[in-house]
């Protein structure tokens, strides 16, 4: 089971305890770490978290430094914990805007993970899923044939993800508010779309497991008629 979350209202959870935003980015990191251990007991195999869109950019320069900072940081002190636990990271996205040391610590936590088979978890940084499509679309003239399949490829290899798609089964929101914000959108063509007010820093163990289980007494038809 994929899983797909947008990690929203950091900022908001740390402006009304009196506190400034970037305290918000770090409790967000202890719901990751909360919310990647917790993954595989819910049957999750794929985790994807949108940690910092190619929008993300408007923000005020010393936001995008200290986004960056922390997730540098924390690619550094989890790898080793997510290779100890067979967890493999994939970071999707553009590379080349991002400061080379948060581009070594990407290489580094993927070289380190990557025989994990238990989760993979997938960081979207600097990532936009329109910039994706517009790139796959670019190289389509190198298949043979146009299809879903092909498509799907192309779009995995410009996102990094090593030629497979996976479409998104599940995705939450956090936050409050009920929009897709440029994430994964041709992975979440069918995805079940999960809202809710609660802020990402907030979001523990139960939360998931009740998203989980919403999504579990869910019928997917995908066009189809009821089973
Ligand atoms: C949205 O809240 C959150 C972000 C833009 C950043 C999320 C990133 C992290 C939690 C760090 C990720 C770390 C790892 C290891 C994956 P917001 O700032 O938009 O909040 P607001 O809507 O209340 O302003």
């Amino acid at each position: 089971m994929h899983v797909a979350i947008i990690m929203d209202g950091n900022g908001r959870w740390a402006v009304s305890r009196g506190m400034p935003r970037q305290a918000g980015h770090r409790a967000g990191v202890t719901a990751v770490r909360r919310t990647v251990e917790a993954a595989p007991r819910f049957g999750i195999s794929v985790l994807s978290l949108f940690a910092f869109s190619a929008d993300n950019w408007t923000r005020p320069r010393s936001e995008v430094r200290h986004l960056f900072a922390l997730l540098r940081s924390s690619l550094r002190e989890q790898s080793l914990h997510c290779f100890e636990n067979g967890i493999c990271m994939k970071v999707i996205g553009r590379r080349d805007r991002l400061p080379s040391s948060l581009q070594d610590a990407i290489s580094d936590a993927e070289n380190l993970t990557r025989s994990g088979s238990r989760l993979t978890l997938r960081i979207a940084v600097d990532y936009s899923a329109r910039d994706s499509i517009v790139d796959a679309a670019g190289r389509l003239g190198e298949v043979p044939q146009a299809s879903r399949g092909s498509f799907s490829y192309l779009l995995s290899q410009v996102t990094h993800d090593s030629g497979r798609m996976r479409p998104v089964d599940l995705l939450i929101r956090t936050g409050g508010e009920r929009r897709l914000s440029d994430f994964l959108l041709w992975e979440s063509a069918y995805a079940e779309l999960y809202f809710t007010s609660l802020g990402w820093p907030d979001f523990a163990e139960a939360d998931l497991e009740a998203a989980v289980s919403e999504y579990r007494r869910r019928e997917r038809r995908f066009g189809g008629l009821p089973a």
